[in-house]
């Protein structure tokens, strides 16, 4: 009784690019509660759910008054009665109710923020902790986190053809340690691109990293490097991780990728990040190629020897992709966004099914984000022991970095670094 969904309200709120988003109330009849926003891509995959938003003048066509509509007129009434305890019932009538294939009816962000707001609300009538109510008392490892401090692509406004550089503090004891970490080297790289570039380098994009005015891969990668060892770091501490996020720079027409002012064939791309691989620390590369071409994901992982190949937008957090490209062994894991796929029982789906198959599940935020935290959670829940949530800066990346800080301090003794085996093959 007390798990039983009471009520179930929507409304407009602001993502951290200043649009429109959805965030939905979810009430027990325990008096529980639970609140969600959905976060927004700006680099998307073909195949994820699709957000509905109005169209029309206000907010540029951005706003998301139908998605509420949906919320209210189509998913509560169809859940309010429904067990919160039994959130994977919930989602099943939620894509009931939605019907489609990539949840175009009622909206992929609507169905997000509700099927989220679901599981918290459980975890709260639960007097649990999300990551508690998910994962039982076994889940106490912090995840490795994959800082994004350079921002280029569709994030920023300069030059640079890869879309996220980031450091990867394996090497710390603890979570809280490779946050410190982290931020020594996010200061250090501040340093050095104001003395190289001017202080206007050190603006920065849509994940809170630097987007300086560069249009080369390798002279971003050498002001990460002088940054980690200014900071003093090794190679053992603090690892390198690129997503390429390479749809973006991809011409389907021509099979081209224009990249570092050169336009690339896949075999030449593939070369080219061979030989990034023999000239720097990178332990991970996501979406090294377009989605139209999987199956470089699988030349590059059987020529690359350390490096992890991680799908996001040819995964978009289906565990059918993700099992196809399993299979074909294209992919050491996956990236994890929940509103890819539109509601937390699919995400979980992928989650156990990659962590079964020995491969990596990185956790993820947006680019489009807010302070919504709950993503902290999920990874802490499965124990992925990877999680990518931007620059250790702007209120709505340290959100989820302060609340795995809060979850290692609630653990206490307990508490666990996924550190150097999260980044092994
Ligand atoms: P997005 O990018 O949130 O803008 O889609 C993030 C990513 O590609 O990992
Ligand atoms: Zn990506």
């Amino acid at each position: 009784m007390d798990y039983d969904i009471r009520d179930v309200k929507a409304l407009q709120v602001l993502d951290s690019r200043g649009n429109p988003t959805i965030e939905v109330l979810v009430m027990t009849e325990g008096g529980g509660y639970g609140r969600a926003i959905a976060p927004a891509g700006a680099s998307r995959g073909k195949n994820e759910a699709v957000d509905l938003r109005d169209g029309g003048k206000d907010y540029g066509g951005m706003g998301v008054r139908k998605a509420v509509s949906a919320v209210n007129n189509y998913l509560a009434p169809a859940i309010i009665g429904m067990n919160s305890y039994e959130y994977r019932a919930v989602d099943r009538k939620i894509i009931e109710v939605d019907g489609t294939r990539n949840k175009s009816k009622v909206g992929g962000n609507a169905t997000t923020a509700t099927s989220l707001a679901v599981i918290k609300a459980a975890a709260d009538t639960s007097y649990l902790s999300l990551f508690e109510f998910l994962g039982g008392k076994r889940a106490r490892t912090l995840p490795v986190p994959l800082m994004n401090v350079i921002n280029g692509g569709v994030h920023a406004g300069n030059g640079l053809r890869i879309q996220e550089f980031m450091i990867v503090p394996y090497g710390a004891d603890s979570f809280s340690e490779s946050i410190r970490m982290a931020v020594e080297v996010y200061k250090e790289l501040k340093k050095y691109l104001k003395e190289k570039y001017g202080p206007s380098a050190t603006n920065v994009g849509d994940e809170g990293g630097f987007a300086p005015p560069l249009s080369k891969t390798s002279e971003a990668l050498n002001a990460l490097e002088k940054a980690i060892t200014g900071a003093g770091y090794s190679e053992g501490d603090i690892g390198i991780a690129l997503d390429a996020a390479a749809t973006q720079f991809y011409d389907p027409q021509n099979r081209l990728y224009s990249i570092d002012e050169k336009k690339l064939g896949s075999g030449e791309l593939l070369d080219f990040y061979l030989s990034l691989l023999e000239t720097h620390h990178i332990i991970l590369l996501e979406d090294p190629f377009a989605e139209e071409e999987p199956e470089m994901f699988g030349e590059l992982k059987r020529k690359s020897e350390h490096a992890l190949i991680i799908g996001d937008d040819i995964t978009v957090t289906s565990s059918t992709l993700i099992e196809k490209y399993i299979k074909r062994d294209f992919i050491d894991g996956a990236i994890i966004k929940v509103n890819q796929i539109g509601t937390f029982s699919e995400a979980e789906d992928s989650i156990r099914l990659l962590l079964k198959e020995g491969r990596k599940a990185v956790i993820s935020h947006r680019s489009g984000e807010t302070e919504d935290s709950t993503i902290a959670h999920i990874a802490v829940a499965y124990e992925t022991g990877l999680i990518k949530t931007g620059a250790p800066a702007r209120g709505e990346r340290t959100a989820k970095y302060n609340e795995l800080l809060r979850i290692e301090d609630y653990l206490g003794g307990a508490a666990e670094f996924a550190g150097k085996k999260a980044i092994l093959r």
